[in-house]
């Protein structure tokens, strides 16, 4: 495990990894994307989201990996899963999912010391209109900030990339939560921020390993934390939406750790 932590840190505190360090992310990162996808038949009206939650535990104790939220800052889920208003690090509970609500699941898993994160929205029942229109921008948001993802580019490039494409669409990006560097642990420098100025910020260099996973609300982009420390909600208790994945700089670009191997994003789009 330890020469995993011994390659070189930039001026930022941002690890360079190495080619081997890549194959570790794309054997973590497909995991926690196959369990994206077998969790879908899951995600239905009047199933709870405990119920969920133990069959993605399960998913991930059968592939022999282990999850990283499980004990993690004292969370004892295997997965986030965030409904209708809750923005994110939603706790599962015994409360039936209803016709129209929309989730995000958000599973990390470790594999062999390597950390894959990701997570997508699905739907229980019918998908609303407007609910709809806020998943595809932010998915779309996601992939404009993986595009801006090469050496060369900055860190406030993604964030420019992400916010100025959901504002022109009317929504708001959420400030309080952002991306992280990742690898053979869970959360690393930098923050990657979901809104900024091109051009400023850490520059993008070959090996970086990082998740980008922007929010997106309806309404306006502040949040607060409920009672249980962990679930946090949109104020205006309008609708967010979030999609994340784990990807690594390459010398032209950006490798996804986590795309879906069944070519999936949410259920409802296939
Ligand atoms: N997976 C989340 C992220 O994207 C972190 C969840 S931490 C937990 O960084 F403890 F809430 F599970
Ligand atoms: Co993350
Ligand atoms: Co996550």
């Amino acid at each position: 495990m330890g020469e995993k932590h011994n390659g070189p840190v930039t001026r930022d505190g941002i690890r360079i990894h190495s080619e081997a360090d890549f194959s570790g992310m794309r054997a973590a990162g497909r995991l926690a994307a196959e369990i994206l996808d077998r969790i879908g038949e899951h995600v239905f009206v009047g199933q709870s989201t405990a119920e969920i939650d133990r069959i993605v535990e399960e998913m991930v104790n059968a592939a022999g990996a282990t999850s990283a939220t499980i004990g993690y800052k004292g969370y004892e889920h295997a997965s986030c899963i965030s409904i209708n208003h809750v923005v994110c690090h939603g706790i599962p509970s015994d409360k039936k999912l209803k016709d129209g609500d929309i989730l995000n699941i958000d599973v990390t898993v470790i594999v062999d010391g390597w950390f894959g994160d990701t997570s997508r929205m699905f739907v229980a029942g019918k998908l609303a209109r407007k609910a709809e229109r806020l998943i595809e921008v932010t998915h779309e948001a996601l992939f404009r900030g993986i595009e801006a993802v090469k050496p060369g580019n900055t860190f406030g490039d993604i964030g420019f990339a992400i916010q100025s494409f959901v504002e022109a669409q009317r929504m708001s990006v959420v400030r309080d939560f952002c991306g992280h560097g990742l690898g053979a642990v869970f959360h690393a420098p930098p923050n990657v921020l979901h809104y900024g100025r091109e051009g400023t910020g850490p520059v993008l260099e070959e090996g970086m390993f990082f998740t980008i996973e922007p929010m997106v609300n309806l309404g306006r982009p502040e949040t607060k934390i409920l009672a249980d420390d962990w679930t946090a909600v949109t104020r205006d208790k309008s609708l967010s939406a979030q999609f994340e994945h784990s990807i690594g700089v390459t010398a032209t670009g950006y490798e996804i750790f986590t795309l879906s191997p069944a070519g999936r994003f949410h259920p409802t789009y296939g």
